[in-house]
């Protein structure tokens, strides 16, 4: 992607697909990083994502592929195929060729989402998504509320927004600009206001492709928002998010209410996200927020030493 100066498919978790997307049982076909990938379910709930084409004469999985218990049949010749990709099954052969495997992707579940490993070196998980307990269905929040987005831009940049205090001025129309600060702890970024600042807000992000925003204004909430490359062009952004229940809160109207203004936010930052150029070395000037420090935290996700800030920090 001439566009940007960074890999398109940086190291860490990605959103597949919302767990209430694929029941067990059920098989879709997916296109990640420019990839054709099959998700599937198996019959005991457990999610796999493996590459789409069969080892065998090149079936994609994901068209008319069937799950069997724990695996999943191709639709072509019915080889079987389990969550790590090994073939199980050739129906017509007494041996099953050594070399029958397909690419399995590391997955978890977690917060009502399927993520899937990604890493340039194809290294293991380098760290974990954690439970963020207001996503956990319960009556004490409102439901989980998303929105997706196919974004002609790359997340380096678009995430970059998060510190940018100045564009929530400017391009939103919040009251104020926000007087942001962030730290970069290892994998995670946190980014906050200072105390007394009238916009009060703090986020978490988890490597390059989720992040958790806890807001208090106008009530409190959370939003999640997740990234996936689609291609080396595209990327597919979600947000979702959760109302906390109060006495005296309609908070089910709050919400629909602020999903609906998130959205028009999120249409704001596109406009300007797939028109711009990444400029390397800005021209900031001292009103910016630290987005220096936003641009060597992510770096570390697409390369091989950590930034020596990383390494003191933890
Ligand atoms: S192409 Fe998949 S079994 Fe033949
Ligand atoms: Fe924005």
């Amino acid at each position: 992607m001439s566009r940007f100066p960074f890999p398109p498919y940086l190291d860490g978790w990605f959103r597949a697909a919302f767990s209430h997307e694929i029941a067990p049982g059920e098989v879709q076909p997916v296109h990640w990083m420019g990839r054709d990938l099959v998700l599937f379910r198996a019959d005991d709930g457990t999610p796999h994502l493996l590459d789409a084409h069969c080892p065998h004469l090149g079936a994609h999985l994901g068209h008319g592929g069937t799950v069997e218990g724990s695996g999943l049949r191709c639709p072509f010749h019915h080889w079987r195929f389990e969550g790590d990709g090994r073939c199980s099954d050739v129906p017509y052969a007494r041996r099953i060729p050594p070399a029958a495997q397909v690419r399995a992707w590391e997955v978890v579940e977690r917060n009502g989402v399927i993520f899937f490993w990604h890493h340039a070196d194809g290294a293991p998980p380098g760290f974990e998504i954690p439970e963020v307990p207001e996503l956990r269905p319960s009556g004490a929040w409102t439901p989980l509320v998303a929105r997706r987005y196919r974004i002609r831009s790359h997340w380096v940049d678009m995430n970059e927004n998060a510190v940018d205090g100045e564009h929530f001025l400017h391009v939103h129309g919040t009251p104020v600009a926000p007087r942001l600060q962030c730290e970069s702890r290892g994998h995670e970024l946190h980014i906050f206001t200072a105390p007394g600042d009238p916009f009060q807000v703090r986020s978490v992000d988890h490597g390059p492709g989720f992040r958790v925003v806890y807001a208090t204004e106008p009530t409190e909430s959370v939003i999640f928002l997740a990234a996936t490359p689609i291609d080396e062009s595209y990327t597919e952004s979600i947000f979702a998010y959760t109302a906390r229940r109060l006495p005296g809160l309609d908070a089910d109207a709050l919400a629909a209410t602020m999903v609906e203004r998130l959205d028009a936010d999120m249409q704001q930052d596109i406009r300007i996200w797939e028109n711009k150029v990444y400029r390397e070395s800005p021209l900031l000037c001292d009103g910016d927020g630290p987005i220096s420090e936003y641009r060597r935290w992510i770096s570390r996700f697409w390369r091989q030493e950590p930034e020596p800030v990383d390494a003191r920090r933890g």
